[in-house]
């Protein structure tokens, strides 16, 4: 029911040369199962957008943005906004990965504001939750999630929400080599299934994909992904090399 959905989030890597050759080597390899038995997206750095959008124009594969700014327009320096997004090609957008709230220092009520910017211009949210590994320790997982998941989506209607995905990727994961089990990840997923629930319906919690994401690579990919609740991948470090992103993909197919 819910069709598997493969994210890469490239971070601040590659160049103007790689960025395109990237994208060529994902899309030539993908031509069977992207847009059709799984979504696949890149989500390249703000200024490799329009170029990575160009060489994808004949694709199935979707472009997303790393981050967005509430605002439409106006003096904010440094930002871009939803529509700015839109102009380039992009069809998703990333609101509150953990390297932008523990990095930069994002809020939820920021990430909210994004999330609430990106449906409004026509985007479609990667809303990302995840726990820091203290937090974990001390059992705080479940209390973190509910806060992120609550605060990131306030506000929004049944038939905005029907907009987001959302993204569980624990902190201690995420570029450390460490992954959290299949089990581990199915708890938390079917946690914040139970949760959109409570906060919507039954029904609409069906149908909202949520990924797993946190040193997802081609050789767990395919066990994270049996879970029941774990409809795809958003993934770092492994999108950034052509073979071990589409071994990715084919593992969701
Ligand atoms: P990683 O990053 O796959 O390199 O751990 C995942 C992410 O930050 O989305």
């Amino acid at each position: 029911m819910r069709k598997p959905f493969v994210a890469g989030n490239w971070k601040m890597n590659t160049n103007s040369q790689t960025s395109v050759e990237l994208v060529k080597c994902i899309a030539c390899g993908s031509v069977e199962t992207a847009g059709q038995s799984v979504t696949v997206a890149v989500c390249p750095p703000f200024v490799y957008l329009q170029a990575v959008a160009k060489a994808l124009s004949s694709s199935n594969i979707a472009v997303g943005a790393q981050d967005i700014y509430f605002e439409s327009d106006g003096a904010f320096t440094g930002e871009i906004s939803a529509s700015m997004l839109k102009d380039v090609g992009c069809s998703y957008c990333i609101c509150g990965h953990s390297e932008r709230r523990h990095i930069i220092g994002e809020s939820d009520e920021l990430i909210n504001k994004k999330v609430t910017a990106a449906i409004a211009g026509g985007l479609l949210p990667i809303l990302c939750v995840g726990e820091l590994i203290e937090e974990r320790e001390a059992s705080q997982t479940n209390k973190v999630v509910t806060r992120q998941v609550k605060k990131g989506l306030a506000g929004l209607s049944v038939e905005k929400l029907r907009a987001v995905t959302i993204a569980y990727e624990p902190v201690w994961a995420i570029g450390t080599g460490l992954t959290a089990t299949p089990e581990q990840a199915q708890e938390v997923h079917d946690f914040i299934r139970k949760l959109l629930a409570e906060m919507y319906d039954g029904e609409l919690a069906e149908e909202i994909r949520i990924l797993y994401g946190g040193s997802v690579k081609p050789n767990n990919a395919a066990d994270l992904m049996s879970q029941k609740d774990i409809d795809g991948s958003l993934v770092g470090g492994a999108s950034l090399k052509a073979d071990d992103f589409l071994a990715i993909i084919q593992a969701a197919a």
